[in-house]
């Protein structure tokens, strides 16, 4: 297994230690005007499953990699997991309600896998769909607009024991679940995404081991990397086959990548962590296979490609969606595979909870890259950033710190959509503080404050900005 270490920095989802920052910011409010967005953005927040359902052994639901995971407290920051996380399963209907008083109109959650279907495949739990189709009945009679991705981490564990993601079997055990959902659901939503970010899940979960499954090891990742490339076109087949009129994406965790200087050396090592970061997934969608030019181990994927790959990897999605919380600055290093790191940000760097450095004008680069792609739409399915919030006497959480951030990114976002990429909605992450996999609980994205104790909800000062802005 490849040590840890070198992979903190890979995805959005993982934390670098978090640092202690003497950034004061100088916080001047900026006027974000949803009109210069147009009147047909989407504007809306995006959940996962594992991170807000709880309800983990409730009505049949079967065990999931993240259930199996976090039974060692150690394996979780702060020693907690994703049993009760926000008790969304329970709460969903004043959660929603509060979703439409702050003004949003759309609303991106998941659906977990293991509670619609326990084992994976055959047996249906229909207590699962059930509550499903209440929540997306709760949604349209409120007016959301529900978002439904059909996979964010939560793999059934039984499959896990098959495999999971390394074995080539889950192209037909997802396309069962996907036929599933869109068959059961599809009558009801439009805007369908594939898979959350295959690049972190597949690094954390089958190469470094940071995150459940806890693999390692090159043929691992590769193996996984090459059948959720499949399962990612496939699935957006399956919705287009089973969905009438629908729109339908994937999503990709993504950072800008520059070279700490100018010299060749410093170049190509910028580029070999913009092929793990950027490029990976989204390629082989586009029929241009997998960039193994600037980062040569990739070529040993070609073991698990078989001849009708080569076609069934390509997908003309209606949108892509782009993940974004930070920029990269790299360095040569001696990290194996990759021979690149990522430059620590500066000691007066401005820095979220997470150590991640606030980068407004990254949004704007990483959007402009992915925009050369051609593809028809551009969705920021997720951006926010997580501060150390106070809860002060008089019951009021002010994170000026987070709504100054927010105003950089969008203007940013504005910037871009104005200079010709076809950017057509933004997610904030995330509605409620959650579960965030292995950091536990502490990290707070919300713009509304959770209570774990009695899970109270307490809308944050960003909260009430979205609210204004988009009234
Ligand atoms: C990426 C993931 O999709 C989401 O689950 C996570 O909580 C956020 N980024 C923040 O790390």
């Amino acid at each position: 297994m490849i040590p840890l270490r070198f992979f903190r920095f890979i995805a959005g989802s993982v934390a670098a230690n978090p640092i202690k920052t003497n950034f004061k910011s100088e916080i001047k409010e900026l006027n974000i005007d949803r009109k210069d967005f147009g009147h047909d953005f989407h504007w809306g927040v995006a959940t996962a499953s594992y991170q807000i359902e709880g309800a983990w052994n409730t009505d049949g639901k079967g065990e999931s990699i993240w259930d199996r995971f976090t039974v060692n407290p150690k394996n979780v920051k702060d020693r907690t997991n994703g049993q009760v996380a926000t008790d969304f399963y329970n709460r969903y209907e004043s959660d929603l309600v509060l979703l439409k008083d702050l003004n949003f109109e759309n609303f991106r959650f998941s659906f977990s896998w293991p509670r619609i279907l326990p084992d994976g495949t055959g047996k249906v739990n229909e207590k699962g769909i059930g509550f499903y189709n209440r929540m997306i009945d709760k949604c349209l009679e409120l007016g959301i607009e529900p978002w439904a991705m059909l996979y964010h981490w939560d793999l059934p564990q039984k499959l896990e024991e098959l495999g999971g993601w390394t074995n080539r079997d889950i192209i037909g055990w997802f396309s069962e679940y996907a036929d599933l959902c869109t068959r059961r659901f599809g009558d009801r939503i439009q805007h369908w995404m594939v898979l959350n970010e295959p690049a972190s899940f597949t690094t954390l979960g089958y190469l470094s081991g940071m995150h459940a499954p806890q693999k390692g090891g090159i043929a691992k990742f590769l193996a996984a990397v090459h059948h959720a490339s499949l399962c990612q076109a496939e699935g957006g087949r399956i919705i287009r086959e089973n969905v009438k009129e629908s729109h339908i994406g994937t999503t990709f965790s993504c950072a800008y990548t520059e070279p700490q200087k100018r010299s060749g050396r410093y170049q190509r090592a910028s580029e070999r962590l913009d092929v793990m970061l950027n490029r990976l997934f989204i390629e082989p969608s586009l029929g241009m296979g997998y960039p193994y030019k600037e980062l040569p181990f990739i070529r040993k994927i070609d073991q698990f490609i078989q001849p009708e790959d080569v076609e069934n990897l390509k997908f003309d999605f209606d949108f892509i969606g782009i993940q974004n919380y930070f920029r990269i600055t790299s360095r040569p290093s001696l990290i194996p595979l990759i021979w690149a790191n990522r430059v620590k940000p500066s000691a007066n760097a401005e820095v979220t909870a997470m150590g991640w450095e606030v980068s407004p004008e990254g949004i704007y680069d990483i959007i402009m890259q992915f925009a050369k792609y051609g593809v028809k739409e551009i969705i920021v399915t997720e951006n926010g950033a997580a501060f150390h919030d106070h809860l002060k006497k008089n019951g009021k959480i002010h994170d000026r710190q987070r709504i100054h951030f927010y105003q950089r990114y969008l203007q940013n976002v504005l910037r871009a959509k104005n200079d010709g990429a076809p950017v057509t909605g933004y997610f904030a992450w995330t509605f409620v503080d959650n579960f965030e996999w292995d950091e536990g609980i502490r990290p707070r994205f919300g713009l509304v404050y959770n209570d774990f104790k009695t899970q109270k909800r307490i809308i944050k000062d960003s909260g009430f900005w979205f609210q204004e802005m988009l009234k």
